[in-house]
């Protein structure tokens, strides 16, 4: 009955986007604002398409999740650097048996998947998404909530004032160069990320406050695109993307909500605003759409599971074996 017929394809890609969409991507795919080098112009290997195991032990050994600690260049002569953490967040955090990853997107809405969210041992939330007046469908519980610097340093936000940052452990990121020099990156954020990091710390000392390392980003960028059959945009990666792979090295196992889209799929673009652009779920500055393509190949769940509940299953990296 071609139920199955309508969950995420694991081969994606520009060419099936709308002509609007597909003229955001390309420019973006053409623009290079972060200075990515690459080893051949297109960027596309040669190589064959990897299983889905060999592509979650390919993502294992690869990419590290790395955080800023205080004893790190160039921060470490910076007067303010006591005010990063000591340790690494993978060594502060966890390790947790089941996590939960809640995109925020619009497909959340009625989908009455908050009581099975809470059940985890740890629950990931990203930027702005609320859970009070939303806890049928999301839950309440958070652990970790991930932030990008344009949350942290526009107004409408409220990062320094809203309750909503005030619980769980937070992270924060910035596009930074790919380069991943950090004097470079320092003098040149995207959005403040820096000082507004400052002000939360000293109103908030108490509460645990990471910043992902800028080679996490990249290391994940360049995985994406070395499994991908056409060039991905030169931008970093999504946040939800980012906070999946921060858990699976966190969780035994860990389970995303709604970033393959279920049988609720719409355009209302997060369960908490009206607003409709199809871009959010398919991605214009961010290579959302091959980070899709790459979650579905590592899917260990079942095609019915996305389509019922858009919940996808991904082994942590302590429970592979490669
Ligand atoms: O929009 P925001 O970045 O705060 O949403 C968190 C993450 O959820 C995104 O980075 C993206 O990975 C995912 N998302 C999605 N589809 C949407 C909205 C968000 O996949 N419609």
């Amino acid at each position: 009955h071609g139920l199955l017929g309508e969950v995420w394809n694991d081969e994606m890609s520009s060419s099936m986007l709308g002509s609007r969409m597909k003229k955001v991507v390309q420019n973006y795919q053409a623009m290079n604002k972060y200075g990515v080098k690459l080893p051949n112009p297109s960027g596309v290997s040669g190589r064959p398409k990897l299983t889905g195991p060999e592509l979650l032990c390919q993502l294992k050994k690869k990419v590290e999740v790395t955080t800023l600690t205080s004893d790190l260049e160039p921060f470490s002569a910076l007067p303010w650097a006591s005010q990063l953490p000591m340790k690494q967040l993978t060594s502060d955090l966890g390790p947790y048996k089941s996590c939960a990853v809640v995109s925020s997107a619009g497909s959340l809405r009625n989908s009455g998947l908050g009581k099975e969210i809470d059940s985890h041992d740890a629950v990931m939330r990203f930027n702005g998404a609320p859970t009070s007046g939303f806890e049928k469908d999301v839950g309440s519980k958070t652990t970790v909530r991930l932030i990008n610097s344009q949350v942290m340093a526009t107004d409408e936000h409220r990062f320094l004032s809203s309750s909503l940052y005030s619980s769980g452990v937070l992270v924060a990121w910035d596009p930074a160069p790919f380069s991943s020099d950090l004097t470079q990156w320092y003098n040149r954020t995207d959005y403040p990320i820096f000082t507004q990091y400052q002000r939360y710390r000293r109103l908030h000392p108490q509460q645990p406050f990471y910043i992902l390392h800028p080679r996490f980003e990249w290391q994940l960028w360049q995985l994406i695109q070395d499994n991908m059959a056409e060039p991905i945009q030169k931008n970093p990666p999504s946040s939800g993307i980012l906070g999946t792979v921060l858990m699976m090295s966190l969780c035994e196992v860990v389970h995303v909500y709604e970033f393959l889209p279920s049988r609720r799929k719409t355009e209302l673009c997060h369960y908490y605003q009206r607003f409709y652009d199809a871009a959010c779920t398919l991605g214009a500055y961010h290579p959302l759409l091959y980070e899709k393509n790459l979650v579905k190949r590592m899917n260990l769940g079942s095609d019915r599971e996305i389509y019922m509940d858009g919940r996808v299953t991904l082994p942590g990296f302590s429970a592979m074996n490669c």
